[in-house]
């Protein structure tokens, strides 16, 4: 089923690694209580990403929503997905490393997810995909099974981040596709249709994998890569 038009993804990517003054102009656009979230931060680093993540967040939806960035007020749901206080848009964040990625639809739930592609110490595939993931994961030649491994890892957090429980939501309830020359898709899902669900994969920078969910109830999905608000702010 895919009746209606596709539905309208934005994509944003940016570094998190910025001169000093750019993240003190974005350090100015943060609550009191991200600010007081960044200051928790042990590392100085992870405190400047946070920074940079969150501004860049507030100056994106503020475009989008044709609002002020000190002024949105965010609400956070039962297992910390964040959600902007009036307003339809639905959006979600992620950063792994020094890169972050947002996904914004007009009203349907989305997940995004990032990565850093890297080698794996421990089986965290046997720990937590599903039977049929496994054994998808294990069919494959061994080198293609880490960029495999973080294909299917992202697919399956940015469900869970679309659904909106994260981590807690048990990660072998639903299967999702992972070789690269299969469609990105939910296979099976526990309680759900996997027609409803949309997924696809994009490359955010080198070495990094994202993924992107929405449920769009059979809905295809259109993704289209946007560039970060220009200064001086437009009005
Ligand atoms: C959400 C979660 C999957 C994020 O995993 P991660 O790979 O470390 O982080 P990502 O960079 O992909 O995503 C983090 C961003 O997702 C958003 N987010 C937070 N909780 C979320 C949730 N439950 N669902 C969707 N998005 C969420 C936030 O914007 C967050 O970034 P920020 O806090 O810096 O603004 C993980 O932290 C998790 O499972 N959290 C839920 C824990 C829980 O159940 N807590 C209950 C008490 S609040």
């Amino acid at each position: 089923m895919s009746a209606g038009n596709p539905v309208e993804i934005d994509l944003y990517v940016w570094s998190l690694d910025v001169d000093e003054s750019e993240r003190l102009r974005l350090a100015r656009l943060l609550s009191h209580d991200e600010t007081a979230r960044a200051e928790r931060l042990v590392f100085e680093r992870d405190r400047h990403r946070f920074i940079v993540a969150r501004g860049r967040l507030r100056e994106i939806l503020a475009r989008v929503t044709k609002r002020e960035p000190e002024a949105l007020r965010f609400s956070y749901a039962a297992h910390g997905k964040p959600s902007l206080e009036g307003c339809a848009e639905k959006f979600n964040l992620t950063h792994s490393q020094s890169t972050a990625a947002l996904g914004i639809t007009r009203a349907h739930e989305i997940g995004v997810d990032v990565e850093c592609v890297r080698p794996l110490k421990e089986d965290i595939a046997g720990r937590f995909f599903s039977p049929a993931e496994v054994a998808a994961l294990r069919a494959l030649p061994a080198d293609l099974q880490t960029e495999a491994f973080f294909r299917c890892w992202t697919r399956k957090e940015a469900v869970v981040k679309a659904i909106g429980d994260g981590l807690s939501h048990p990660l072998d309830s639903f299967d999702v596709s992972l070789a690269s020359d299969e469609v990105a898709a939910v296979q099976r899902i526990d309680g759900d249709s996997p027609d409803r669900w949309r997924l696809a994969t994009f490359k955010p920078a080198s070495g990094y994998t994202g993924a992107i969910a929405c449920r769009t109830g059979g809905r295809e999905i259109k993704i289209t890569m946007k560039s970060l608000p220009q200064l001086p702010w437009p009005d």
